[in-house]
């Protein structure tokens, strides 16, 4: 914990890579592990766009369910820590995160790096306009209020690409760091998988936070073995009253 404080204190930029386990306290579950989501579903059956061409309602269906889950949730500390990195850091502080939760946001995140997209908007097949959850009709197999077209999660699947310009600034922005931090992410997914790598890779010092070791555990600088609601706001608190 010390030398992770001493990190932050010599940082001058710094990057929070988050995944599934930083929302894991706050009662979502993530998706690998032994009570992850992949473990109960099929990702080819509800994540990928060859499952929404054979079967549109049962990969809504799948989306509203969570979209369900998700809104009961409310965010962690872990989620508002990093809020207040972002005030501390400004321009300084960037936050990558594969979660589609919304969770960041609501804990008070401004700018938000979505490298999956986002459960609650949606973006018409036909059209391409988008969506927020509110603003189309949440029905089994929900229609653009614009076209009529079919409506689809405006998340990223299995076998479909990230938006480019999403992907150039999240690698640019790891490779320019002083401090990268892997907070609640198996990173076995890439190319998120890739940001810790590069940033290591390029000059930065990596931070991993997780409840166990990853392969992103080969590269970090520091370990912080724990709950991430737990050990971020302990991490915050201590470079708080040292600086
Ligand atoms: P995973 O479910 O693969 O990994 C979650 C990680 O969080 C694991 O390494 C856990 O050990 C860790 N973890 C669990 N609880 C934690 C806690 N309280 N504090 C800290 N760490 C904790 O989730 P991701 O790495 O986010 O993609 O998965 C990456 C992508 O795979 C997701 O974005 C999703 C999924 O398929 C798409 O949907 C495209």
């Amino acid at each position: 914990m010390e030398k992770a404080v001493n990190l932050l204190k010599n940082a001058q930029k710094v990057v929070v890579l988050t995944g599934a386990g930083i929302s894991a306290e706050s009662g979502i579950p993530t998706f690998r592990g032994k009570d992850g989501l992949w473990k109960k579903f099929r990702a080819e059956d509800l994540a990928t766009p060859e499952a929404f061409q054979k079967n549109p309602s049962l990969v809504w269906q799948w989306y509203q369910y969570r979209q369900e889950l998700i809104l009961k949730c409310q965010p962690n500390p872990a989620h508002k820590t990093i809020a207040l990195m972002e005030q501390y850091f400004k321009d300084n502080f960037s936050l990558i995160t594969q979660n589609v939760d919304n969770l960041h946001q609501r804990a008070g995140s401004k700018r938000v790096i979505e490298f999956h997209g986002n459960i609650f908007k949606t973006r018409c097949t036909k059209c391409n306009k988008q969506f927020l959850y509110g603003e189309y009709e949440n029905t089994p197999l929900p229609r653009c209020p614009n076209c009529n077209g079919l409506l689809r999660p405006n998340v990223v699947w299995f076998g479909e690409s990230l938006d480019p310009n999403i992907l150039y600034k999240a690698f640019t922005l790891s490779s320019e760091t002083d401090l990268f931090f892997a907070i609640g992410t198996s990173g076995v997914v890439y190319p998120a998988a890739s940001l810790p790598e590069i940033a290591k890779s390029s000059k930065a010092k990596v931070i991993e936070v997780n409840i166990e070791k990853t392969p992103i555990s080969y590269i970090a600088d520091e370990i912080l073995l724990g709950k991430a609601g737990e050990i971020l706001p302990k991490l915050w608190d201590n470079f708080i009253n040292e600086k």
